[in-house]
């Protein structure tokens, strides 16, 4: 009997493009979903794009943009870099959706409802500057453990050790440099550990593999805790009804997301959103990395069954991605992004290594630069595509294109590869595509030696019949191959449904025999992996890292919002500079006179390493006639020239240089 089965992919966060340790994630569940398609199964995938959160915020703060249109842009890059991955999802939404919004909304009140969220007072960091909680992520300073300079609130990069951001040395808000302080706010929190026996139950009816489980088994040893639902504003979100400046945490509306994209789909296919969640003629499942399992094997269904709602049968869980055996980095250009990737290379090369690599369990997969080129080139092209190559050209020139019939030897040929049918279907249904893929090599090894030994290149000369015997079993047996590659190569096998003129193929085709038909002119399958092409993506790769460093080390980030009144305070006036000189003790600092349409000013200006004080004298630069006086420790600083760059010796004086453009101020 055939089933009905929904799929959902982790939702990729909107503040960065996709790269390839990402594309695990979405090809994971795409070849199971194509599998299952082709096993007579009605098979449904949904994703979306996770919108909300500070990050997203402050990103596109830092760009001058709404987060609408950010988020709107990365809508459009994320699909459409999976899509030419041929990850083919059935609705790919956002979580900044209405649909989002009412589920979260209703989750939130069924919860409250029956008791399930408290509100409690929780003292934070806060910048008073920027107006804002700081999460630990924008939180820098000096490592307690290790010294090292620079670090996140919540982790050591160099040391790779956790802290508390409260345990910072010195700690400044990332956006604006500022000492924070400590606020108090009232948060929802919701009871987690309400629902330990039904989590428990859950995770005992197989709801993850093993690993996981017993994870899952240590964190319910040590506790389960509150969980804080709620973020003050400023915050991209849904805003909580009733609240004035509180959100949803990011956290709580993102696999909520999954329930969003499916009801829209539903929506516009005619289906009831509640049959296919909460019915029982559905079965749903979710694949995540190891990284976001107490989001999905506890919060989520514990906030599911709390309102209401079923979760899932099962959590597929894998492993990270790394790159010739490390974690991927910028600077050795392995952080490869989809875009990059599809810039020099076909991506059925990487989805047929992946599969070969995914076996169902949570260990990293490694991508070998070296592996990948002669995997690909063995395998892929070596033996399928080379299979193909070597029947179909010599079918369409020699023996006008038409199939015989199979002989005994033939016959057998194929039965051997249709006998391997179940293995991979359970192979496919476990996650183990490398298994899948190893039966299936070593079915390729057979009917390659099968062409060995019946040497059609040789027999053509003297027995046309003979030749097309052969070259019979030959297409049925790549025929077959193409079914069981179908759900891992869609546009490999289709080339090979085009030229053999069959519809599309799945598995109830295995047993059809290809026999008396014609085929279609050959066209090439696939070609080689040529290794320049993956030294150039590396390359790119790693000019991409030079070329823009993180937003965090490099951009000045924008400040927060100034009005019009603030800015008609501002008094911009062409000065003269009458007197230059040196600052004794300051290597940075110049002191300039400034005749400022005859009101002299005395200036310090940070422009010492860029310009020599003679160079200066007699020239024009524009300032900030109204600033109000500074002391500083060499005299008191009464106006503010304009000037714009990176400090140092890149730094521009308005009116000064020409192409200078407008910047910052400089005592
Ligand atoms: O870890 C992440 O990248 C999250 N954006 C995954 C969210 S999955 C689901 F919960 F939305
Ligand atoms: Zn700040």
């Amino acid at each position: 009997m055939s089933r009905n089965i929904a799929v959902t992919a982790a939702l990729p966060y909107a503040n960065a493009p996709i790269h390839i340790g990402h594309l695990i994630e979405y090809l994971l569940p795409d070849i199971w979903v194509r599998f299952q398609k082709m096993n007579g199964n009605r098979c449904l995938y949904f994703c979306a794009d996770d919108t909300h959160g500070t990050p997203i915020m402050l990103s596109a703060r830092k760009e001058g943009i709404e987060p609408e249109k950010l988020i709107e842009r990365a809508h459009t890059e994320h699909f459409k870099d999976l899509t030419e991955f041929g990850i083919e999802f059935d609705n790919y939404y956002s979580t900044h959706s209405p649909e989002n919004r009412q589920f979260s909304e209703l989750i939130f009140e069924r919860l409250r409802e029956r008791g399930s969220i408290v509100k409690k007072t929780v003292e934070q960091a806060y910048c008073s500057s920027c107006e804002m909680f700081l999460p630990d992520r924008y939180i820098t300073g000096t490592c307690p453990r290790c010294k090292a300079s620079d670090q996140y609130g919540d982790s050591c990069d160099k040391c790779g050790g956790t802290h508390q951001a409260t345990e910072l040395i010195e700690p400044k808000c990332a956006t604006c440099g500022t000492t924070p302080g400590r606020k108090e706010s009232e948060h929802y929190f919701f009871k987690l550990a309400d629902y330990e026996k039904q989590l428990k139950d859950l995770i005992a009816s197989g709801y993850t593999q093993k690993a996981i489980a017993n994870k899952l088994d240590e964190w319910f040893r040590t506790g389960l805790r509150d969980w804080d639902i709620s973020r003050d504003g400023p915050y991209f979100g849904f805003k909580i009804p009733g609240e004035e400046n509180k959100f949803f945490y990011v956290w709580l509306d993102a696999p909520i997301g999954y329930m969003a994209s499916m009801k829209n789909y539903c929506d516009r296919n005619g289906l009831e959103f509640e049959e296919l969640w909460n019915g029982d003629k559905w079965e749903l499942y979710h694949s995540i990395g190891k990284d976001i399992v107490y989001f999905h094997a506890l919060f989520f269904p514990a906030t599911l069954i709390g309102s209401g709602f079923r979760p899932a049968k099962k959590l597929f869980v894998h492993g990270f991605l790394t790159v010739n055996g490390e974690k991927m980095s910028k600077s050795k250009g392995t952080s490869i992004k989809a875009a990059t990737y599809l810039k020099h290379l076909a991506p059925e090369y990487l989805r047929y290594y992946f599969a070969g690599k995914l076996s169902g369990g949570v260990d990293d997969i490694d991508l070998s630069l070296e592996d990948f080129i002669n995997k690909v080139n063995a395998d892929l092209v070596g033996k399928f595509a080379n299979l193909a190559s070597r029947s179909g050209p010599m079918l369409n020139k020699k023996l006008d294109s038409r199939l015989g019939k199979l002989d005994e030897e033939g016959t057998k040929l194929l039965d051997t590869l249709i006998a391997a049918k179940e293995d991979i279907i359970a192979d496919y249904e476990s996650l183990n595509y490398a298994s899948a893929i190893r039966r299936i090599v070593s079915l390729a090894d057979e009917a390659n030696r099968f062409v060995e030994q019946n040497q059609p290149w040789a027999t053509i000369k003297t027995d046309e019949e003979k030749t097309r015997t052969t070259l019979t079993a030959v297409i049925n047996a790549v025929k077959v191959l193409a079914i069981y590659l179908k759900p891992v190569l869609p546009v490999f096998t289709e080339k090979i449904e085009k030229f053999l003129n069959v519809g599309s193929l799945s598995f109830a085709d295995i047993e059809i025999k290809l026999e008396d038909s014609r085929i279609n002119e050959f066209e090439r399958l696939i070609g080689r992996i040529e290794k320049e092409k993956v030294d150039a993506m590396i390359e790119e790769s790693k000019q991409a890292a030079v070329s823009q460093p993180e937003p965090q080390e490099k951009f000045e980030p924008i400040k927060p919002e100034c009005t019009i009144d603030d800015f008609m305070k501002i008094d911009l006036r062409i000065a003269k500079v009458v007197k230059a000189a040196k600052v004794e003790g300051a290597d940075k600092l110049l002191n300039l006179k400034l005749d400022i349409g005859g009101v002299e000013k005395n200036v310090f200006a940070g422009v010492a390493m860029a310009y020599e004080p003679d160079d200066l004298v007699g020239k024009t630069v524009v300032c900030l006639a109204n600033l109000k006086p500074r002391k500083m420790k060499f005299g008191v600083s009464e106006a503010m020239i304009l000037a714009a760059g990176e400090g140092g010796k890149e730094i521009f004086m308005l009116g000064v240089d020409e192409g200078a453009k407008a910047g910052q101020g400089v005592h």
